[in-house]
């Protein structure tokens, strides 16, 4: 079907895997039940991929990369645009499949889909943006040529909370850029996380073989997805555990290939005393309860600075009770359902040590079903769990500094290093205070939740290696190769 064409009818047979350029059945005996994470309504079963039908995922894409990689920059590119346009065409069928599998509110469904939308634009200009070197030698009448060609078959694993785009930031770089991949979405979240953007890239004229989603369980299927022959890459983004069994994995076994690990993060975000509290007040609502603070980049502890410290507890407290709770597809909810029921377990047991460890809960609300409700922590100390641990989920904790020195102690004690924000109304501060900071991302006077398809999205310390996004991402997902010539004989000692 070609991009120009008019038939938007909505997508259909999820129950299938697309191994090889078709829509076939799982042959593993176990079905995975693919649940709305608010009401509980089945939405899809699908039957597990096997290992044999992985191996044909690989083999499948191994000889269509071949072919794609000779084709021209404009006609990969052209793939690229077409799937821009699909999505256009269908962002409303895409923002219900969102908020009905992965429990987006619709605010954060459409923030999802923009995101996801700019990086396949972006890809788009990659076939045409990849490009060599020739550079002097040392050695007389030599010329050395550096080539950057792709990398060959990605592996790309993906996670629940952001599917489509965390998805898609891997498969869209990695297609334009001449490379065939083998993905397996989230078991929450086969059908966002991987089946649509199947269907949307077969609809865009993709090549068959190009673009495989094995769906399966990570504990049952992941180690061989990684340990394969094929994949030159393993791009994954998840939590830091399976992350670093993965980098294990992928260095430790037969066939070494390069990992780019998008892991967990704990995001301070930090209120200086010369900080416009009305707009830090919003801002700390919006980046920790976006999507129920299920976000790797969300807030993840609060740091006041003790002039303003309390006046930002009254405020953030009174602001937050005004948050609609509850059904996802209500565009004015602001906090929806949690991903499953182990989730909120560990969600109920963080309630639980903070209560322990002698934080005091000043907000709080009943738990009903996978619904819970904005809890908010104060007398938060850095040693506590609350500030120690990824949090992933509506509860958050503020924390006293003394100053300005001791707030940047705070921010940086964490073994992770992923996104973080500071306000201020001094620009000077702001940026001294941002570069003090060990993290990939800071937002001055923002929300730690950014992304931008042309600036480098990655971490330090536990939260990963690599970078998403612009020339980051092309460098990721392509292969030097140093290729000299000899102009004239050359004169070797013996
Ligand atoms: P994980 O449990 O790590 O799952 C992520 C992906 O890995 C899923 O597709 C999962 O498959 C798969 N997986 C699980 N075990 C595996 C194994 N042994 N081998 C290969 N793959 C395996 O994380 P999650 O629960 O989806 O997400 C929550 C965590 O991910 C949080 O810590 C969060 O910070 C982090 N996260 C980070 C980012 C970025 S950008 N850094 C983005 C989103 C989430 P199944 O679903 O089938 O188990």
């Amino acid at each position: 079907m070609s991009a120009n064409n008019t038939n938007t009818s909505a997508y259909s047979d999820f129950h299938l895997q697309y191994i090889a350029g078709e829509w076939q059945k799982g042959k593993d005996d176990s079905v995975n039940t693919n649940t709305n994470p608010y009401n509980g309504d089945e939405l899809v079963k699908i039957q597990q991929a096997t290992e044999e039908q992985l191996n044909e995922a690989y083999e499948a894409a191994s000889q269509a990369q071949q072919e794609w990689a000779k084709q021209t920059p404009a006609a990969r590119a052209a793939v690229l645009y077409n799937a821009v346009n699909i999505l256009d065409q269908r962002q409303e069928e895409i923002v219900n499949w969102l908020i009905k599998e992965s429990g987006s509110t619709r605010i954060k469904a459409m923030v999802e889909f923009g995101a996801t939308r700019a990086i396949t634009l972006e890809a788009a200009t990659f076939p045409n943006r990849v490009h060599g070197e020739i550079r002097p030698s040392n050695t007389p009448d030599k010329e050395n040529f550096i080539y950057r060609e792709p990398i060959g078959v990605v592996a790309v694993i993906s996670p629940w909370n952001f599917p489509l785009h965390l998805t898609q930031r891997s498969i869209a770089p990695a297609l334009a850029l001449g490379n065939a991949v083998v993905l397996k979405p989230a078991s929450d979240t086969p059908v966002t996380g991987g089946l649509l953007l199947a269907k949307v890239f077969e609809e865009a004229g993709l090549p068959k073989g190009l673009l495989n989603v094995v769906v399966g369980s990570g504990s049952e299927i992941g180690d061989a997805i990684v340990e394969h022959k094929t994949p030159s890459l393993v791009s994954f983004t998840g939590s830091t555990s399976v992350g670093k069994h993965i980098g294990e994995l992928a260095n430790g076994g037969e066939y070494i290939k390069k990992v780019a690990l998008e892991l967990g993060g704990n995001s301070p975000f930090v209120v200086l005393k010369d900080a416009d509290i009305d707009q830090a007040v919003k801002a700390a609502a919006f980046g920790k309860f976006l999507h129920q603070g299920q976000i790797c980049i969300a807030i993840n502890r609060i740091i006041v600075e003790d002039a303003l410290y309390d006046d930002f507890v009254t405020r953030f407290l009174e602001h937050v009770k005004t948050l609609q709770v509850g059904d996802p597809d209500k565009m004015e909810t602001a906090v929806g359902p949690i991903i499953n029921e182990k989730q909120v377990k560990s969600l109920k047991d963080k309630i639980a040590k903070a209560q322990e460890e002698g934080a005091k809960m000043i907000l709080s609300g009943e738990i009903d079903g996978q619904v819970v409700p904005p809890h908010i922590f104060t007398d938060v100390t850095r040693e506590m769990d609350l500030s120690r641990n990824e949090v992933f989920g509506p509860l958050v904790g503020i924390i006293r500094a003394k100053d300005e020195d001791d707030a940047l102690s705070i921010a940086n004690d964490s073994m992770y290093g992923l996104s973080s924000a500071v306000f201020t109304q001094d620009l000077a501060k702001g940026l001294r205070f941002a570069r003090g900071i060990k993290a990939g991302m800071t937002h001055i006077n923002d929300i730690s939740v950014n992304d931008d398809s042309n600036a480098p999205f990655g971490g330090e310390k536990n939260s990963g290696i690599g970078r998403f996004n612009g020339e980051w991402v092309l460098e990721e997902f392509t292969r030097l190769h140093w290729i000299s010539v000899q102009h004239q004989p050359r004169e070797y000692p013996f």
